[in-house]
């Protein structure tokens, strides 16, 4: 199926952010939108620099994953962005919180399951992917990747029929992409303002977390951890009840859940 590409002079129409988004590198095909992004950041590039790509020929995933990009379906977009070191980690909960506001604009209850794949019933409709460029062993930039299944139809590949959804399929109708990003670019500028004023993400990352709650495995870099989800904290960790009563920090890692009880979504937040 095609798609109409993706119309720049409509999005900036549409854009309502004060500069998320206002410097645009719109490419019709790239390798990865990270690398562009990255680029940019090296070359002094404004935070809220978007780079986005209506095909990605070497998309990827966390964890050395590859991310499927099928042209002009979807939001597949890197932003850059130069936060304080306070804020630095509050990136990995903004992000999701941003995509879920603007998936829910649309009529869609949406929740996240950590670290940070937005789902809607159960299946995954957004990924996020962070690379952090350090100059002088801090941080310089922070690229923050986001793919967002729009009009993509999951249930025409192996891969994603059974993990993966999309607006359109949940909408039962194919979704425009250009207001869409607006909003989620509006959310994202928002929430990252909150987090700059020293506003904590912790109480709306909880609210959306169908994590937490449940029986986990937790795969952390350098060990495997069974147990309840029982909190997050500050940073948005996952805070793991094992069963001899510890209580593990998970950072950084994957998730499975081990027995999957439904969370009911919150009213608000
Ligand atoms: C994940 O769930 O594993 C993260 C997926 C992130 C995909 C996005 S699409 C835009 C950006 N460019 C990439 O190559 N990856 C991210």
């Amino acid at each position: 199926m095609t798609h109409p590409p993706f119309d720049p002079t409509r999005f900036h129409a549409l854009l309502r952010t004060a500069s998320f988004g206002r410097n645009l590198i719109f490419e019709p095909i790239v390798g990865s939108t990270m690398d562009l992004a990255r680029d940019a950041a090296h070359h002094g590039g404004v935070e809220g620099t978007l780079v986005l790509a209506d095909e990605q020929t070497a998309g990827r995933g966390r964890l050395g994953r590859s991310w499927l990009t099928p042209p002009a379906a979807n939001l597949t977009f890197t932003l850059l962005l130069r936060p304080p070191s306070p804020v630095l980690r509050q990136v990995a909960m903004i992000a999701p919180l941003a995509v879920v506001h603007a998936v829910e604009e649309t009529g869609i209850r949406a929740m996240i399951k950590w670290p940070n794949d937005v789902q809607v019933g159960g299946k995954k409709i957004a990924g996020v992917l962070i690379e952090t460029e350090s100059e002088g062993g801090s941080a310089s930039a922070v690229l923050c990747g986001i793919g967002l299944n729009v009009n993509f139809d999951p249930r025409a590949h192996d891969e994603t029929r059974e993990i993966a959804t999309s607006l359109a399929v949940e909408l039962g109708r194919e979704a425009e992409r250009e207001p869409l990003l607006a909003s989620l670019l509006l959310h994202f500028e928002r929430l990252y303002g909150d987090a700059k004023a020293g506003v904590s993400m912790r109480d709306g990352w909880r609210s959306r977390l169908v994590t937490l709650g449940q029986q986990v495995r937790a795969t952390m870099p350098d060990r495997v951890v069974e147990g309840v989800a029982e909190d997050v904290d500050d940073t948005g960790a996952l805070l793991v009840r094992t069963p001899d009563n510890q209580l593990v920090t998970v950072e950084a890692g994957d998730v499975t859940l081990r027995r999957w009880r439904p969370r009911a979504p919150p009213r608000d937040a």
